[in-house]
């Protein structure tokens, strides 16, 4: 049960140096089933951070984003792979092809290499843009329609799952159901700071509403004690997967 529960916790690594991220890995390795690696820390330390991880036994979520045409995302995508990352994403609303052009091809590699396919994720609608930002861009429609909406545009193309505020895995689920995976980040135990997350879950609430995994960075980064704030979340998600 508690590697169960290890496996659904997800560590937001949001720091700017190695040496930062390497105390993270050492510290947190054996609580946390994978480290987020984010735009910032990828584009000043490069592949050699996701080797980093790996080589102390943690995993890596790569968290780039890609949104570009469906080749460069393809390409991009199988570049992810052979660095062995276990989990990658991309937006959805680079669409249905750029999505089943870079499963093709990110399948065709994987059995190439004889290696495991990666979680493959779509980012539907960012929990930062609201239904203004939307119709600032064209898209006159509201985003509790836009998300399940993406999300089973990512199901379609053969993605894995997505990543999306607890307050849309119901949607999402009525929309794709149980076998797609949802990973939540905007989730706060009790004992922890809001920051600045405004919409906010405890990890048993997600968890018990469908989210299949948990992003967690500052709850854990910024406690007193980070080893005992990961312990605590695990317990917590542990007595929701029982419950
Ligand atoms: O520290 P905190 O737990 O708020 O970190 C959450 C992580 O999830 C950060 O890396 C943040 O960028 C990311 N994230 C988020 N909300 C989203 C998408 C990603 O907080 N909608």
């Amino acid at each position: 049960m508690k590697d169960a529960a290890k496996q659904r916790l997800i560590f937001a690594m949001d720091v700017d140096d190695f040496a930062s991220a390497e105390k993270w890995v050492t510290q947190l390795h054996e609580s946390v089933g994978l480290f987020k690696i984010g735009k910032q820390l990828f584009t000043k330390c490069g592949p050699a951070v996701v080797q980093m991880v790996q080589e102390r036994g943690g995993q890596v979520f790569l968290d780039l984003k890609y949104h570009d045409i469906p080749n460069t995302v393809a390409k991009a995508a199988v570049e992810a792979c052979k660095l062995g990352v276990k989990m990658f994403n991309v937006h959805a609303l680079g669409g249905l092809e750029m999505m089943q052009r870079t499963v093709a091809e990110v399948d065709a590699y994987c059995a190439s290499a004889g290696i495991e396919r990666p979680i493959m994720l779509a980012v539907t609608i960012l929990t930062s843009s609201t239904e203004e930002t939307l119709r600032g861009i064209g898209i006159d429609r509201p985003v509790t329609e836009m998300v399940p909406r993406l999300a089973r545009l990512a199901k379609d193309a053969g993605f894995d799952g997505v990543v999306a505020s607890p307050k849309e895995v119901g949607l999402i689920r009525a929309a794709c159901g149980e076998d797609f995976r949802i990973i939540t980040p905007g989730v706060r135990p009790a004992f922890a700071s809001l920051d600045d997350q405004k919409r906010v879950t405890t990890p048993a609430d997600a968890i018990s509403a469908g989210a299949t995994a948990l992003v967690i960075g500052r709850p854990i980064s910024a406690a007193e004690n980070p080893l005992a704030a990961a312990g605590k979340i695990l317990e917590e998600i542990e007595a929701a997967l029982e419950g």
